[in-house]
């Protein structure tokens, strides 16, 4: 069962790995196989500089400045429910209180180090280039990306929360002016024994999301 993974080893997946894991979530389909993705592999030294100012926003309290909006603010009231119930049952998971704030924003900071991982895909388009379909696109090449790699052994976890400063990005990813940043993917082989990747998150049983008409 695939799920996400937050935990590596130090070892590096090696490059033709990736490139043929690459070569297959190409794979994916496209409206008029328009290939609108586009995918950088942040490792070595660029890594660690990225990492060591995304630390450094984070914990400087820097305003959070999203380039494209993820959901609906507020989310939908189900949205919500199982926002909020998924955030509960992780803290639970890692025996974090509520109401232990300096572990909570350990928990978060853990985003912004990209979990430790020494390997980070990040997902974007180009800048006015794109409609609502090629966000869908770019999610179908994500998802083969997801799957390729946990077929071959390996994990990762998409996000969203570190698309905040994308100014980072910009900076530390050379040529990248014209690109929208849509998604940060850290991946690596996952740490056995690993607390955080034991969690399991929740599903809705099969009549909540789909039903047979004929
Ligand atoms: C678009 C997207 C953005 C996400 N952003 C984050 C994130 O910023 N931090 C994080 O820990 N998990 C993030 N996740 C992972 C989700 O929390 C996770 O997929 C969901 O809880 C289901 O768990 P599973 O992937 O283990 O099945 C993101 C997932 C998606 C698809």
């Amino acid at each position: 069962m695939r799920k996400s993974i937050r935990a590596f080893t130090d070892e590096l997946v090696p490059v033709a790995l990736v490139q043929s894991l690459v070569l297959a979530a190409n794979r994916a389909p496209s409206s008029k196989n328009t290939q609108p993705w586009k995918l950088i592999l942040v490792q070595g030294n660029a890594l660690e500089n990225l990492r060591a100012d995304y630390m450094a926003a984070f914990n400087s309290g820097k305003a959070p400045a999203f380039e494209y909006k993820y959901s609906l603010d507020p989310l939908p009231e189900a949205f919500k429910k199982r926002a909020t119930d998924l955030g509960k049952a992780f803290l639970t998971h890692k025996g974090i209180a509520r109401e232990d704030k300096e572990k909570r924003k350990e928990h978060d900071g853990e985003n912004y180090r990209f979990f430790g991982a020494k390997q980070v895909f990040f997902l974007a388009m180009n800048k006015g280039e794109y409609g609502q379909g090629t966000f869908l696109d770019c999610g179908l090449f994500l998802q083969a990306l997801i799957t390729e790699l946990h077929n071959k052994g390996l994990g990762c976890c998409p996000q969203y929360s570190v698309m905040a400063y994308p100014d980072l990005l910009h900076k530390h990813i050379p040529n990248s002016e014209n690109l929208l940043f849509l998604l940060a993917l850290p991946f690596g082989y996952p740490k056995a024994d690993s607390v955080v990747n034991a969690f399991e998150s929740e599903r809705e049983p099969l009549d909540v999301f789909f039903r047979v008409v004929e």
